[in-house]
């Protein structure tokens, strides 16, 4: 340190426009503006500053932190380049007036589509632990109330909590909450519509989200259709995007499409759509086949003008985990497999930054 002290290193203002060169590819801003770069410090030829992303699962954080350091390594007098990458989920900002925000929860997710059965619950559990193993602080609300299929996914007993009360439990990273926390197994609930709103509104308001630190994302695993629980939602909460999932064949997308329209109509604004069980690859001779077609979806989305947030192969170790309690992100992080929910859930995020992001135009170096 001493011997940089001695020599002229660059000066805080050529840093600081070297580094407003790099742009943030979703935020279509440079990063200095977007108060991204703090604790600036520079001594002789040594530059070290921290790089705070949006989130912690940003797609393209290696890029940005290489581009981040080239440009600053490039100036004339520069030895070193140290940069501390972090990140920091800023909250959704409600709209005004709209549903009052959920306390302590930053950017409320809801995974849905119209059609039962296309994997919301598989895909919702996967994103929330695919997030978590980021760094994210992550919940995961099961909003279907008369068919809680999350206990299972995660491998905690249906009515475990019957006797002292429902409150969220920690597995894998997440903080998951489920009605079916407190229903003895086999026991059925018939909700009427009122009941179905305040059932939600408990789940949202009245469990201890925040306990131990503010949620990054909340996700909530929505029940099929238009109906109580996904309308009463997005009349509780101030969500921060809705992901459509859908499989192939033309009656699912269909229904995705009629799920897109609740949500519009409902102003939640709609991060992508997802392909899921597109294609199944042969485990033993790796050939592809497309059970139920391939590519509608993103051709769907395209024509509704939605983001094609990607596609979910139909594999047995989905299925498995599911029914082992063991989220396939969860068991085998690295397979091929996890990696594609795993840039899914980077893509939501992503969208969940820009989202928040934009309306904000105050940014300062501190
Ligand atoms: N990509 C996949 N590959 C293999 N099996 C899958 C895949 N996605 C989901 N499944 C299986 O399909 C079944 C339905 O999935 P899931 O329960 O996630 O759907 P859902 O949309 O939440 O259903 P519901 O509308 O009843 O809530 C489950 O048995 C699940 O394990
Ligand atoms: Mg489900």
């Amino acid at each position: 340190m001493k011997q940089g002290e001695d020599k002229q290193g660059p000066s805080e203002e050529a840093v600081l426009a070297a580094l407003s060169t790099v742009k943030d590819p979703e935020l279509h801003r440079d990063i200095v503006s977007l108060g991204m770069i703090r604790d600036l410090r520079i001594c002789g030829g040594n530059v070290a500053f921290k790089f705070v992303l949006t989130t912690p699962a940003c797609p393209v954080r290696n890029e940005l932190q290489r581009l981040a350091e080239e440009a600053v390594r490039t100036l004339p007098g520069v030895e070193s380049v140290n940069v501390e990458m972090g990140a920091e989920v800023r909250a959704h900002s409600a709209r005004g007036g709209g549903p009052r925000p959920v306390e302590g929860v930053r950017n409320i997710i809801a995974i849905a589509s119209n059609k039962g059965g296309v994997g919301k619950s598989t895909v919702a559990a996967n994103l929330a632990v695919a997030l978590a193993k980021h760094g994210a602080r992550v919940g995961l609300l099961d909003a279907d109330l008369t068919g809680p299929n999350i206990p299972t996914m995660f491998g905690l007993g249906q009515g475990h909590q019957a006797e002292v009360g429902l409150s969220p439990v920690e597995r894998y990273g997440v903080k998951v909450a489920s009605i079916g926390f407190v229903l003895k197994p086999g026991l059925a609930v018939i909700w009427r519509g009122p009941m179905i709103g305040s059932g939600v509104r408990q789940l949202l308001h009245e469990l201890p989200w925040a306990e131990g630190g503010e949620l990054d994302y909340l996700i909530i695993d929505l029940p099929p259709g238009t109906s109580d629980a996904p309308m009463s939602m997005a009349q509780e909460a101030p969500i921060a995007g809705a992901v459509i999932v859908t499989t192939p064949q033309s009656v699912s997308l269909e229904d995705a499409t009629k799920a897109v329209t609740m949500f519009e109509k409902m102003n939640v604004p709609i991060f992508g759509v997802i392909e899921n069980m597109s294609y199944f690859l042969c485990p033993h001779c790796g050939e592809r086949t497309e059970i139920f077609g391939h590519g509608g979806a993103r051709e769907a989305a395209e024509e509704l003008g939605l983001d094609f947030l990607g596609e979910i192969p139909l594999d047995a170790q989905v299925r498995s985990g599911g029914d082992d309690g063991v989220p396939i992100v969860e068991r085998d992080p690295d397979s091929p497999l996890a990696q594609v929910f795993t840039a899914i859930a980077e893509r939501i995020a992503a969208r969940a930054s820009v989202q928040r992001f934009l309306p904000d135009r105050q940014a300062a170096v501190r």
